[in-house]
């Protein structure tokens, strides 16, 4: 179902996005070693990730970081994850005895556990296990991590996982492994596996790197016609144009107004707009509420250029004005910098915008 609220699992759920997905399943036949898959939220990363995996045939492991987020970031959780996927591997491929000789893994009939207790698994000797799996049987193994910004929580400190230099360590040594990272927020992605300019592990080596832009005012008229025809219905070209108009064409906020009208089969299609709106912005707030609890200016930032000042120096006497206080250039810049690095804002010709209309209309009423 082209409106299912869920990522999608398999090619055949995807609307358009088939030059995306050839470039990913080329990218996989080729063996490149680094791919990342960047765009902002809602865009379809996760569900474009999916069905590549499935449909490239190759034994993979994903791992989704906004759920170890929701699970506070802590080892545990992470080893949950981790022993879940290698679980859900080892049900489909004979991969147990190469598992079973890393320290801290133990293999029970077809699941695998992580003892992360005493002693932690070294991550180093599991992708190394994979990848002799991988080589004896002749094939590649696709290690993902979804939004894997994520990951700059869980990098360095006692006890934490050094996640770059991890995946250094396979870049550089595990040939049968591809490692593909997302990323919602593409600047802090980019932070992570730069951190430390040329010092980083990173630093120089190539990636493969596809962005995912939002679909164009056609394609998202004939997603939202295709959608609703998989339901026998047929909306008016108006409803379909007021909400592209405001939704845009983020993918994920127009399948949540295709479900939430094929739901509500009996209401109007303008108030359907009015309530999905109401519930999208509700959502983008909560977002951006996250990084003004860590600094209030960021919320009169927000608000100025949702108001449609775009230029540096109007939004800081915009901001000034607001605050009854000065603003240094420095402060600004930084601020700027941070809501970009996070994909919430863009800049072009020296102007800043909105990359998601929804969060626009949110700022505004912040
Ligand atoms: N190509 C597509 N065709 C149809 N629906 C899609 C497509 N891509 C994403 N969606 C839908 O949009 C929503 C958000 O997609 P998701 O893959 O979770 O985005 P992201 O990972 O970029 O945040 C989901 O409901 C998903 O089913
Ligand atoms: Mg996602």
């Amino acid at each position: 179902m082209l409106f299912d609220p869920r990522p999608k699992e398999t090619s055949s759920e995807l609307y358009g996005r088939q030059e995306e997905l050839q470039h990913l399943l080329t990218a996989f036949k080729r063996g490149e070693p680094l791919i990342l898959l960047l765009g902002i939220r809602r865009v379809g990363k996760t569900s474009l990730l999916k069905a590549a995996l499935r449909e490239s045939g190759l034994p993979y492991i994903y791992l989704d970081l906004r759920s170890i987020e929701e699970g506070g970031f802590t080892r545990a959780a992470f080893y949950a994850q981790l022993s879940d996927a290698l679980s859900r591997l080892s049900t489909r491929y004979r991969i147990a005895d190469y598992l079973r000789r890393v320290r801290g893994v133990k293999v029970l009939g077809s699941g695998v556990e992580l003892d992360w207790g005493m002693k932690p698994p070294l991550l180093n000797q599991l992708f190394t296990a994979l990848n002799n799996w991988a080589t004896d049987q002749q094939t590649r193994i696709i290690i993902a991590l979804d939004e894997a910004q994520l990951l700059r929580y869980m990098t360095g400190g006692k006890g934490r996982l050094n996640f770059r230099a991890l995946l250094a360590h396979a870049y550089d040594n595990l040939r049968q492994l591809t490692i593909v990272l997302t990323g919602s927020e593409v600047g802090l992605l980019m932070e992570f596996l730069e951190a430390g300019g040329m010092e980083s592990e990173f630093y120089g080596r190539y990636r493969e790197e596809i962005m995912l832009e939002r679909f164009s005012r056609e394609e998202a008229i004939d997603y939202l016609r295709a959608g609703f025809r998989e339901f026998g219905i047929e909306p008016e070209d108006d409803s379909i144009m007021d909400a592209v108009e405001i939704l845009d064409g983020v993918v994920g906020w127009l399948a949540l107004y295709g479900y939430t009208a094929t739901r509500n089969p009996d209401k109007k299609l303008r108030e359907i707009l009015q309530q999905v709106i109401t519930e999208a912005k509700s959502v983008a707030a909560q977002e951006l509420r996250k990084l003004i609890y860590t600094s209030h200016n960021y919320g009169l930032v927000l608000r100025a250029i949702a108001e449609g000042v775009d230029e540096w120096s109007k939004i800081k006497k915009r901001v000034e004005s607001w605050s009854g206080k000065y603003m240094s250039n420095t402060a600004l810049t930084r601020l700027l910098t941070r809501l970009q690095n996070l994909s919430i804002i863009g800049k072009s010709n020296g102007r800043y915008f909105f990359l998601d209309p929804i969060m626009r209309l949110a700022a505004l009423e912040l």
